[in-house]
């Protein structure tokens, strides 16, 4: 009998098959239920006693090299199926591209870019690391001015005279070294500034700073742009502007739109008065205007600001600042849709 079985465990080897049909009858030959081992295991029971344990391991040899090689050339033939239809159907539709999402910043800058690009504004960028001349001094913020105050400064360590923008308001002055009226630019980036980081406020955001200047232009020309952007940008066309302080633009506003009373998070979000504060702006103060050798009696010009981070917060019902730097896929995936 072990000769038998040996002999056997050589022909299962050697088996080769044409087809999953023929496979299938092999499992049936071998290991069905009525089937070659089915049989040899019935004969081992009429084994004498010291032949057992030898003819019982050859028999369990027989066993798994017949299940190997069933599953062997099943998995063959499926593959083999498999790359085969790969080929088959060339009108079928293509495997979806997954598609990554843009950032809601990025979103969010880019529309903001958009609506006034429209009316003219180009785009102009300025340095992070910044001197106190652009950031400050320049924008009619002298050494030891209380207004400096107004915001927390990272100052580089090795030179007093450098430090991270603390808005994008160093731009406008760069800008004005390096052109000459008429200018209408735009100026998004990013900003720091030393507060404690919390859902509402980050020591990193962005803004976006907006400077016209030309001969002419008053606060009303200031109004209707704002007006016109924030129909635009938020489809609401009522606007409000408060009077506040920015040492660089006088006279100076906040501005507010209303965004009405109509749902639950209206009354949350602009607690209860349907009024939302979205920016600061104002008229060029001639000082800003002299340090950038542009003549204040000649021309004059309006600036506004505003933080990138608000809007998007706003616009996509974002409950904390911190979600944006996090970069958690969960919450960038949901922008997917949004160009
Ligand atoms: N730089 C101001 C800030 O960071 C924002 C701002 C207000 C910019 C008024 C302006 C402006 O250009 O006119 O809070």
């Amino acid at each position: 009998m072990l000769d038998k079985v040996n002999e056997l465990i050589l022909e299962v080897k050697a088996f080769k098959a044409n087809s999953k049909e023929e496979v299938e009858s092999f499992r049936i030959k071998y290991l069905g239920s009525k089937g070659i081992l089915k049989d040899l295991f019935g004969e081992f029971k009429n084994v004498e006693n010291s032949l057992k344990k030898e003819i019982g391991q050859a028999l369990n040899n027989l066993r798994s090299a017949a299940t190997d090689k069933v599953n062997e050339l099943k998995d063959a033939f499926e593959s083999a199926t498999e790359s085969q239809s790969s080929y088959g159907d060339l009108t079928r539709p293509a495997e979806p591209i997954p598609l990554g999402a843009r950032h809601p910043i990025s979103i969010v800058k880019n529309r903001i870019v958009e609506v006034f690009n429209r009316i003219g504004f180009t785009i102009s960028e300025g340095p992070e690391i910044e001197d106190d001349w652009h950031n400050f001094t320049a924008l009619n913020l002298p050494e030891y001015h209380p207004a400096r105050d107004m915001q927390d400064t990272f100052f580089i360590e090795k030179n007093p005279d450098l430090l991270l923008r603390t808005h994008t308001s160093s731009v406008q002055t760069r800008y004005m070294e390096n052109n000459t009226p008429p200018i209408r630019t735009l100026s998004p980036g990013r900003v720091f500034r030393n507060e404690d980081i919390s859902a509402r406020s980050h020591c990193i955001f962005h803004q976006i700073e907006g400077l016209y200047i030309d001969t002419d232009v008053s606060f009303a020309d200031l109004k209707q742009t704002l007006l016109y952007f924030t129909k635009e940008m938020f489809g609401k066309s009522k606007i409000r502007l408060r009077p506040s302080f920015f040492p660089f633009t006088e006279p100076s506003a906040e501005v507010d739109i209303y965004w009405g009373l109509e749902t639950e998070t209206d009354y949350k979000i602009t607690k209860g008065t349907g009024w939302l504060e979205i920016m600061g702006c104002g008229m060029v103060d001639p000082n800003v205007l002299k340090n950038a050798n542009i003549d204040p009696t000649k021309y004059s010009g309006y600036a506004f600001g505003m933080g990138i981070e608000r809007i998007a917060m706003l616009l996509y019902q974002i409950p904390d600042i911190r979600m944006f730097y996090e970069n958690d896929v969960r919450f960038l995936e949901q922008f997917k849709s949004v160009l």
